[in-house]
């Protein structure tokens, strides 16, 4: 199959990054749709550990073709910033294209970000205050800055006027200085200005690829419990990380899109805000945590643990299109005595088997669930399904019956040695 979504299941940080670099070895191009530097993937390559961001993971492959496409929102500094990080690190036979029709990350989109969030108090979402949210807002107000008018300078002198003149209104109500026009078109045209050899019209690079037969993998940022139309709204970003998306804002038509593997953790984690029915405490909870480096990428907050939660990744399949699951960190959960999956919520009293759509609904809903016997064997060197302890496998069984997907994909380890494919499915 020549297309592959990767995306995350749960609410982001499934280990995406260390797949999509799986794959990446076997890509043509490598794609990033949607989201920017509030993500953060982090791959292990013999042992050295890389942070990207809104760079796709497929940049430290020569022969891949990286591409941000029309769907993504791009800070220019911090791209810039990582690019030149990569670069001192060796990385420097790359291939990146960016979209000219991806929307421009600036300084009040981050300023807003910031606001926003202290003005909502108790009711904070938890962003990454990269500015995401705020600049996703300008898109669809129509003040967005795109990357085509970014890399001409009259263009982003115009555009940036106008936007501020609506921007700094909006920090003069949050009693903040207005920004200085002049200030940021100067320090931001120099970024332009080593941006423009990457931009072009992507859709068309993307077209000419699939038309040709080469493989393209699809790079999901955050996960579908945090999708604009289908997470814990308010608890989500600003864009919508699920397969259905793709097209949109990659510029391509759905009927390219060949599988679609969702990303889980063997656990389930979450960071900023919002319901979490499957969250547990305590001693158990560090356990995982501090096994797992449940620490955000981006931000270093100790990310939120729970148990494996089945009714949303049923729904995650659903609404997403998930046809096969890459489990991933099930080495850390070695060790347990038992191990408990979530298969049913009980709302006020009732069982239910689907995601509610409020969250009071989600904050009222208690996990039901099977236990299962855990394992002690270390698995960080199993190659194959088979070598695995019998209640491991069992666990995967009951969770492939429980979300009616196939499991492609078994990770045991950071490397990417320690990978058990049990089906080839790009
Ligand atoms: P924003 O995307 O910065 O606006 O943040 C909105 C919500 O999405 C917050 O709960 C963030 O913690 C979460 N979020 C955004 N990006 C990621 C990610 O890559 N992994 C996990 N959570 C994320």
């Amino acid at each position: 199959m020549p297309t592959l979504v990767i995306e995350g299941s749960q609410w982001g940080d499934e280990g995406k990054g260390k797949i999509t670099d799986y794959y990446s070895q076997g890509a043509d191009v490598v794609v990033r749709s949607q989201g920017g530097n509030n993500a953060g993937h982090t791959i292990t390559i013999n042992g050295e550990k890389f942070a990207l961001r809104s760079i796709p993971s497929g940049i430290f492959n020569p022969k891949t073709k990286n591409i941000l496409a029309n769907g993504m929102v791009i800070n220019p500094k911090q791209l810039l910033e990582e690019l030149h990080t990569l670069e001192s690190r060796g990385i420097t036979d790359y291939k990146l294209y960016i979209s000219n029709r991806a929307h421009v990350v600036l300084p009040y989109h981050e300023i807003l970000d910031g606001l926003y969030e202290s003005f909502k108090g108790n009711h904070k979402i938890g962003t990454t205050k990269r500015g995401i949210g705020p600049c996703y807002s300008d898109k669809a107000n129509r003040i967005g800055i795109r990357m085509g008018s970014f890399i001409d300078e009259d263009e982003f002198l115009v555009a940036l006027d106008e936007a501020l003149k609506i921007k700094n209104e909006e920090l003069r109500m949050f009693g903040i200085s207005p920004l200085d026009k002049m200030e940021i078109f100067n320090e931001y045209k120099a970024y332009a200005m080593e941006i423009k050899k990457f931009v072009c019209d992507t859709s068309i690079l993307i077209e000419d690829e699939i038309e040709k037969g080469s493989k393209i993998l699809f790079e999901g940022a955050q996960g579908v419990m945090l999708c604009i139309e289908h997470g814990t709204y308010p608890y989500v970003t600003s864009s919508s990380p699920t397969a259905s998306a793709v097209p949109l804002d990659s510029g391509i038509a759905p009927r390219y899109i060949d599988n679609v593997l969702g990303i889980c953790k063997a656990y389930t984690t979450r960071v900023g805000e919002g319901a979490f029915p499957t969250e547990i405490e305590g001693n158990l909870a560090s356990y995982i945590r501090e096994r797992g480096h449940e620490y955000g990428t981006v931000t270093k907050r100790p990310r939120r643990i729970g148990w494996i939660d089945a009714v949303s990744l049923n729904y995650a399949r659903r609404v997403s299109g998930i046809n096969y699951l890459a489990l991933m960190l099930l080495d850390v959960l070695s060790g347990l005595d038992e191990i408990k999956i979530c298969y049913k919520y009980e709302l006020d009293g009732k069982a239910i088997d689907y995601v509610p759509s409020t969250i009071k609904e989600l904050e009222r809903v208690k996990p039901i669930y099977l236990t299962m016997p855990g394992w002690n064997d270390d698995i960080t060197n199993i190659k194959k399904f088979e070598g695995l302890p019998e209640n491991a496998k069992a666990y995967i069984k009951k969770l492939e019956e429980l979300t009616k997907t196939k499991v492609a994909l078994i990770s045991v380890g950071p490397d990417r040695k320690q990978t058990i494919e049990i089906m080839n499915i790009f």
